[in-house]
């Protein structure tokens, strides 16, 4: 795992659309328009989709013919209706403000027959359509490639970079290097990364929660080689706690992780950075429950779960970030979405909107938080990234990107 110290420039040797001359070309981009969709199919945040309208507009500017691929969910090699991304191509012509042809298959006739009638944007169906998809396929990414026949390509899709599949890896190498660019949410993404990774300004501070230790840990351990102060909160703190002798009542707890936890605190020790664990929290007989109480997190009986901070918690915690100029954020201090335990959450979100620090957000729903409160042009990046955010956290290398490089 490479340390972030020890890393170049993760921008270093990446092409991006908007400072080299495409005019005039027909461009195969991929993009995540993984958004989700409610029972009755209706998309329920379009955020993704808008994300990348800057890249389809410039390159629209540009005269470009615009074909994107994207997957939807995990049909798992199979055409799933529910799971089609007719529904995202409306939006993204009402959101354009222009016609989008939208394609029923990503390879084939339909596709090479709508790249033939001149529309300015198409949509192809779900690339996991096909199980060559997520198996990176060359033979895949060749049809795909063959069907669309395009002079560039382009990948604007930072939050499923993180996959070595067919539409991000296999297909990216059939072009020449110097046909392969980053779209430009890519390169905000990258900007935003790359200004924590290298020489951020200190005090560096870094809030992690969540409901697990385990999905964090490499994030945790990288992070540790970076930061001045690592602020843990979110389920995954009674770990923590329970690895210091606390005991937490039913908090949640994975028993199988607490030495990791303690090898955290100790390495936290031995570089001397100041470690945050929660020292009070709200607590419930069960998530349901609007019977809540505040403990310190050494009070917490039996029968009882946390499932907030508390307001000491809130206070130390605030206090901790007062000094901060650079923050980054994953994963909720609580169960936010219910409001009985979204006050540790949203308390953590006014202090990052009104920080003079750099912040940058991202995975585990912490946009969601965000959003919620309505404070997302407060917050100086939000991460479009889940998986692919604490990837590039854990100091990994993401496939997509490399995929761009020479
Ligand atoms: C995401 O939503 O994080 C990306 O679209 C990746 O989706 P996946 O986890 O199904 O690969």
């Amino acid at each position: 795992m490479a340390n972030f110290k020890e890393k170049l420039d993760i921008v270093e040797g990446v092409r991006f659309v908007d400072e080299n001359n495409l005019r005039g070309s027909r461009v195969l981009m991929r993009v995540d328009f993984n958004v989700p969709i409610d029972e009755a199919g209706q998309i329920l945040d379009d955020r993704r989709i808008r994300a990348v309208l800057p890249t389809i507009n410039y390159l629209l500017d540009e005269k470009c013919q615009v074909v994107l691929l994207s997957h939807m969910g995990r049909p798992k090699g199979k055409r799933v209706p529910r799971l089609s991304l007719g529904i995202v191509a409306k939006r993204l012509s009402r959101l354009l403000e222009k016609d989008v042809l939208f394609v029923e298959d990503c390879i084939g006739e339909k596709v090479k027959l709508a790249v033939r009638t001149k529309a300015d944007v198409i949509l192809c169906e779900n690339v996991r359509f096909y199980p060559g998809e997520t198996e990176n396929s060359e033979e895949f990414a060749r049809e795909i490639f063959n069907s669309v026949e395009a002079d560039i390509y382009v990948n604007d899709a930072f939050a499923v970079s993180h996959r070595k599949h067919a539409s991000l890896y296999a297909l990216a190498l059939l072009f020449p290097v110097e046909k392969r660019f980053a779209g430009i949410l890519m390169k905000k993404e990258l900007l935003a990364i790359q200004r924590i990774l290298l020489n951020p300004k200190k005090p560096f501070v870094a809030i992690v929660g969540g409901a697990k230790v385990s999905d964090k840990i490499g994030a945790l351990k990288n992070l540790l080689s970076l930061v001045d102060k690592l602020i843990i909160g979110g389920a995954m703190a009674f770990t923590f706690l329970v690895a210091m002798g606390i005991k937490v009542g039913n908090s949640l707890v994975e028993k199988e992780f607490i030495d990791v936890a303690k090898e955290i605190i100790d390495e936290a020790n031995r570089k001397g950075i100041k470690l945050y664990l929660p020292v009070d929290c709200v607590i419930a007989r069960d998530i349901n429950s609007n019977d809540i109480k505040v403990v310190p997190v050494y009070e917490i009986p039996d029968g009882y779960a946390a499932f907030d901070i508390g307001p000491a918690t809130i206070t130390l915690f605030s206090e901790a970030l007062a000094d901060a100029r650079t923050i980054v954020w994953n994963g909720p201090m609580g169960v936010f979405e219910k409001e009985q335990f979204a006050k540790g959450s949203y308390s953590i979100v006014s202090v990052l909107a009104n920080s003079t620090a750099y912040t940058l957000v991202g995975g585990g729903d912490t946009d969601v938080v965000i959003t919620k409160m309505g404070e997302q042009h407060r917050i100086s990046y939000i991460s479009t990234g889940g998986g692919a955010f604490i990837e590039i956290l854990e100091g990994k290398e993401l496939p997509g990107i490399t995929a761009l490089r020479a």
